[in-house]
């Protein structure tokens, strides 16, 4: 099934997601949809509070990487319950985007080598280290479910240069070719 994407001005985008359980009601189901909404919409990684869903759940598929850095073909996982616990480096650019701002990107600073606890699909713990465009990737992510969006990490100048455009998608007013749920009062 595909689902709508929430946009840009949902409260719950805003919110910290919750830890679930392994019994967690229609776990694997969800998580498929997931797959399916991300892939639908062209994404390499998609967040439970983007679907509605305030858990601490993201899925990732790097691939569409791949041509600049060959670790990303193929890279496909589930992430429950994750906990960024290093991040490393010297901080580097990189144009971001977002399935719930459709049509802004903006290079964001971010550090290059994180080391995360998580559990799959399966609920298997694992800790492990990604660098590069993955870390890049589980980084957003991550931040989706601590209710932030890439849109934090900007300048408040820049911020207040997007307020119309961030305005425009919260209204609804923005042209997108997949199923979006506004904010609409
Ligand atoms: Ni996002």
């Amino acid at each position: 099934m595909i689902l709508p994407i929430f946009a840009y001005g949902q409260p719950v985008l805003k919110k910290r997601a919750e830890e679930i359980t392994p019994d967690f009601p229609g776990l694997s189901e969800l998580i498929e949809a997931m797959f399916k909404t991300m892939y639908h919409a062209n994404g390499v990684g998609l967040a439970a509070p983007q679907i509605g869903k305030s858990i601490r759940l993201f899925v990732v598929d790097a691939t569409p990487f791949a041509e600049d850095e060959p670790e990303c073909q193929d890279f496909v996982q589930v992430f429950i319950n994750p906990e960024i616990i290093e991040q490393t480096g010297e901080k580097w650019k990189f144009n971001e985007g977002c399935l719930s701002i459709p049509g802004i990107r903006e290079d964001i600073d971010r550090k290059p080598t994180i080391l995360v606890r998580y559990h799959d699909e399966n609920f298997e713990y694992f800790e492990e280290e990604f660098s590069g465009r993955i870390a890049r990737v589980i980084q957003h992510e991550y931040d989706h479910l601590e209710g932030k969006l890439f849109t934090d990490h900007i300048s408040s100048l820049k911020k207040t240069l997007l307020k119309g455009k961030l305005n425009d998608i919260s209204k609804g007013r923005v042209n997108v070719d997949y199923k979006m749920k506004f904010n609409l009062k």
